[in-house]
């Protein structure tokens, strides 16, 4: 058809062969702004276009090993090798995926012998990883919580929270979080805010390994927080991305969501299989809400049905067969939860050695925040004029709020590392 020049009028031609591309009329898209890139993605393309050797990007939030590799867990392979001998059928799963997924992953965060599993009050969903847990629970508060369209976010978050919970509806405010001065924890701040918001608000509080400073709080505050949430007839929304993957130790981790539900709070809860399995791109994670009753778990399952029905109809089976293997399997989840210690050991020894590092290049700063902070992440403290100069100079790329990710460091590059910060921040 284009072998020949075709001649008439652009709305002729579109009549007749079909060509829209031929017509010179106003395209309806023609308002359509160009958005900005992703702050991460925006990242990684500078790194690719980077031509030396040297160049480090630290702006990836997936786990790499001491090569710089990516890491498929041996547990997941072993998950995978039996599915595959199982021969199973790849028909559509129930709205709310997996059941016994959802009930091992559920337990696993809460914990066997939680009365919230042992008397079936989780009303549990699968997701599309901890990403659709939150739109779920966010399009499910923005439904359903009866007292406020408000939501209160630490300030700073992870950059997907605040569009997350704005397009469900929701009024996005924050509460603070971080001290600049000691890049650390502003725990004075946090209460004194949380204490003077309306009683019965909306808090979304990270269960562990807080992304992007990487700064937790010690159990003692939580347990001060928990109180006085409660005192303010406040409610938890808990986002847990790193269950495993912030100490190595799973039980460590859920310490405040575990905390919160035997304080009596009936919080909701959001997880993800991304970085404690490596299962990113599976995209399986879980959303929770506890009930009081029987009867509310059955109301509150139909409602987050209608909310993911339109939505993607049901999730997607392999990666939520993989965790069920895992999770079922005694044997297998002790493997894993081997793999998940030496993954977050391995952040945990590479955040040392830069802390030292620093130390030997006689940088005059305090760097213990390194060390103090948990996870895969990293609040340096850089400036954005500092990070645009370790960019320039050194060829390392980090996000302009100064947060490194551990997992792109190994002993192979961590002194390249400390000594261009230590260039930047003389
Ligand atoms: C705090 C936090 N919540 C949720 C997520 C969701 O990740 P995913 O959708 O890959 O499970 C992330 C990922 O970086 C995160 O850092």
């Amino acid at each position: 058809m284009f072998s020949k020049v075709v001649k008439g009028s652009p709305a002729l031609l579109s009549k007749q062969y079909g060509l829209a591309v031929l017509c010179r009329e106003a395209s309806v898209w023609e308002k359509v702004a160009l958005g900005p890139p992703d702050a991460i993605l925006g990242i990684t393309e500078a790194f690719k276009r980077d031509k030396d050797p040297k160049k480090m990007n630290l702006g990836v939030g997936s786990y790499r090993d001491d090569n710089g590799k990516p890491y498929v867990l041996p547990s997941v392979k072993e998950a995978e090798k039996r599915i595959m001998a199982k021969n199973m059928d790849k028909e559509y799963a129930p709205i709310s995926g997996l059941s016994e997924y959802c009930k091992l992953a559920a337990a696993f965060a809460f914990g066997e012998d939680s009365p919230v599993i042992k008397n079936g009050l989780n009303a549990s969903t699968q997701s599309i990883s901890g990403t659709g847990a939150l739109r779920i629970g966010a399009a499910f508060c923005s439904l359903f919580y009866p007292f406020s369209k408000d939501v209160y976010i630490p300030s700073p978050t992870w950059g997907n929270h605040i569009p997350i919970f704005r397009h469900c509806g929701m009024n996005v405010k924050y509460y603070k979080y971080y001290d600049k001065k000691t890049v650390g924890l502003d725990y004075q701040g946090l209460m004194s805010d949380i204490k003077g918001f309306p009683d019965r608000s909306l808090l979304l509080l990270h269960a562990c390994a807080h992304n992007p400073t990487g700064i937790d709080l010690k159990k003692e505050q939580w347990k001060e927080l928990s109180a006085l949430i409660k005192k303010k007839n406040h409610f938890p929304f808990f986002d847990m991305a790193y269950q495993g993957f912030a100490s190595g130790d799973a039980i460590n981790d859920a310490f405040a969501i575990r905390q919160f539900v035997s304080d009596g709070h009936q919080v909701v809860l959001c997880q993800s299989f991304a970085k404690n399995m490596g299962l990113y791109g599976e995209r399986v994670g879980n959303f929770t809400v506890v009930c009081k009753d029987k009867e509310e778990v059955d109301r509150v399952m139909s409602q987050l049905k209608i909310i993911i029905r339109p939505m993607y109809s049901n999730p997607p089976v392999h990666g939520a067969r993989i965790v069920l293997e895992i999770l079922s399997d005694p044997q297998l989840k002790n493997q894993w939860l081997k793999e998940v210690k030496g993954m977050a050991d391995r952040i945990i020894s590479v955040r040392k050695k830069l802390k030292d590092e620093l130390g030997k290049l006689g940088s005059s700063r305090n760097w213990n925040h390194i060390t103090d902070q948990i996870g895969m992440f990293c609040f340096t403290g850089l400036t954005p004029e500092q990070v645009d100069r370790m960019a320039k100079e050194f060829h390392i790329y980090l996000t302009r709020d100064g947060r490194i990710s551990v997992a792109g460091v190994s002993s192979n590059n961590y002194q390249y590392l400390a000594s261009s910060m230590h260039s930047c921040t003389k």
